[in-house]
């Protein structure tokens, strides 16, 4: 052990054939409290409906999930009314479209979103309001300019990022589609796409926010190296006119991943025997946290990526990036790779151990959610092919720990998950296979506490 090693009290992780640890990078720092407000109200997306036309077609006052005042008061949590650079106000989707979702009748900023129906074709809504807006306002108008560019990258990505099932999130694809769409440098946009878009839509679950702070790179195959924010600040791609509006952006995400990075785990709310997760610490810390870390008042996380042939789990969100290196080409020679605080795309040929932080509160589990309980994650033979929920966030399962679900025979709805498709897959992960159900069923326990 180094001597700096040892002045900050941690040990270096261990070497395990098949798995790498990724080190850390240096990040900006930031004014969280400017952060959640960004969230709240900011720009991330520049462009949107105008306010007035909004309100025109969606009479419903939503519930002020977020206590926001002002315009985005009665707005959906996923909304921010914000007001252009040609001073029309409009309603701009945020980043908490997919990373805030309601667990057990209560909205957590920062929980993935997992109940989305991402199998809808969305550009025929846009098709529509263009007419309405070019109607209304006519297309050389203060409002077409604050809205066109939504429709337009709306349209662009539309056709390319619709999933099998419902719950899964096509954010992978969204910016690949989009970056085929902008010139690398000033990142202004381009009719037709420069490189051919991927045919695969690979579904994936959002992580949760609050595992950022252990995290020394993002995305479930340790993809995003470099400075945090600058990663975070792609919103902005859906509908920037150039690299002016992503310098924005970029500027307000240094706070906002401030704010993450504060985030704490929710606590689970049923009650648990502490002296069974008292037995299930000891055979997580024999089987578990060489890979996943340590937890409680010195708690440890490796940063361990563990490639595809140990791992076994669904190969396909992996090797997309192999096949098709044009997208992580693209950003690494784009405005978002330049010094100072470059960001970087470097995919690996595996995944990330997560950190287990709040683990109760994310199901589904694997980074394509195709297990809906934990108790089914640790016992591989029992992961159902298709299955079924109710998508109400409050239909929780205390026994297994996840989703209540019934197992089906067909993907006969796209409520029902198919682990039969490419991309979708259950398997791999069996290190729960080898304990007993005795030991599974300590380990859960311990799962609740952490
Ligand atoms: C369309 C849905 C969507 C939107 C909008 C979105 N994200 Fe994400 N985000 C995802 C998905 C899906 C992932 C995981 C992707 C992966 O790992 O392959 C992710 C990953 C992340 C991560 C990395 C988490 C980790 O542990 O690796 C951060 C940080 C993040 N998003 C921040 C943001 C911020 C900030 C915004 C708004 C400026 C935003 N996201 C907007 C879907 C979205
Ligand atoms: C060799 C490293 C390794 C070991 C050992 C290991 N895991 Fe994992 N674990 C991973 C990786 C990598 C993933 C992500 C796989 C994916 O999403 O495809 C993962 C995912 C998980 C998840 C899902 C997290 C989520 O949010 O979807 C849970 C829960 C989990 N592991 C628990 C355990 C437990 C409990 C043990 C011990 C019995 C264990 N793991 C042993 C590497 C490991």
């Amino acid at each position: 052990m180094t001597l700096c090693a040892l002045a900050a009290g941690v040990t270096p992780p261990a070497e395990m054939p098949g798995t790498t640890i990724i080190p850390p990078s240096p990040q900006r720092s930031g004014d969280p409290e400017a952060g959640y407000r960004y969230l709240l109200y900011g720009d991330m997306v520049g462009h949107g409906i105008p306010i007035e036309v909004y309100r025109k077609v969606n009479k419903t006052v939503s519930p002020d999930d977020l206590g926001r005042t002002g315009d985005s008061q009665g707005i959906p949590f996923m909304f921010n009314v914000v007001e252009t650079a040609n001073g029309v106000k409009v309603v701009a989707p945020t980043c908490l479209t997919c990373h805030a979702e309601k667990l057990n009748g209560q909205l957590i900023v920062g929980l993935g979103n997992n109940t989305y129906d991402h199998t809808r074709e969305q550009s025929g809504t846009f098709r529509a309001s263009d007419i309405m807006l070019q109607v209304g306002y006519g297309k050389n108008s203060a409002e077409w300019a604050a809205y066109s560019p939504l429709s337009r990258g709306y349209k662009a990505v539309g056709p390319y990022i619709r999933t099998a099932v419902r719950g899964v999130n096509p954010a992978d694809k969204i910016f690949a589609a989009l970056a085929a769409h902008r010139k690398a440098d000033d990142l202004s946009w381009l009719d037709e796409p420069q490189f051919a878009i991927p045919t695969e839509v690979v579904p994936t679950d959002v992580p949760a926010w609050w595992l950022l702070k252990k995290k020394n790179a993002l995305y479930y195959n340790a993809l995003g190296r470099g400075d945090f924010a600058r990663l975070s600040a792609a919103s902005g791609m859906l509908t920037m006119t150039d690299s002016t509006e992503a310098r924005r952006v970029d500027a307000h995400m240094v706070d906002v991943i401030a704010w993450i990075r504060t985030l704490e785990p929710p606590r689970y709310p049923f009650p648990i025997d502490a002296q069974l997760a008292a037995k299930g610490q000891v055979i997580f810390e024999d089987n578990c946290s060489e890979c996943h870390g340590s937890y409680g008042e010195t708690s440890t996380y490796p940063n361990r990526v563990v490639e595809l042939a140990t791992i076994g789990t669904d190969p396909l969100l992996a090797e997309v990036y192999q096949k098709y290196p044009e997208y992580h080409t693209w950003y690494n020679a784009s405005w978002y790779a330049q010094e100072p605080h470059k960001a970087e795309l470097a995919p690996t040929d595996g995944y990330i151990a997560p950190p287990l932080d709040g683990v109760w509160a994310t199901a589904p589990y694997l980074h394509n959610g195709s297990v809906p309980t934990l108790d089914d994650l640790l016992n591989s033979p029992q992961r159902p092919a298709y299955w079924r929920r109710s998508f109400d966030n409050s239909d929780y399962d205390p026994a297994k720990l996840g989703w209540r679900y019934t197992v089906e025979t067909a993907r006969k709805k796209n409520e029902i998950y198919d682990t039969t498709l490419p991309g979708y897959g259950n398997g791999g992960h069996t290190f729960g296979d080898r304990l007993s159900a005795d030991e599974r069923r300590a380990v859960l326990e311990y799962l609740k506490t952490l």
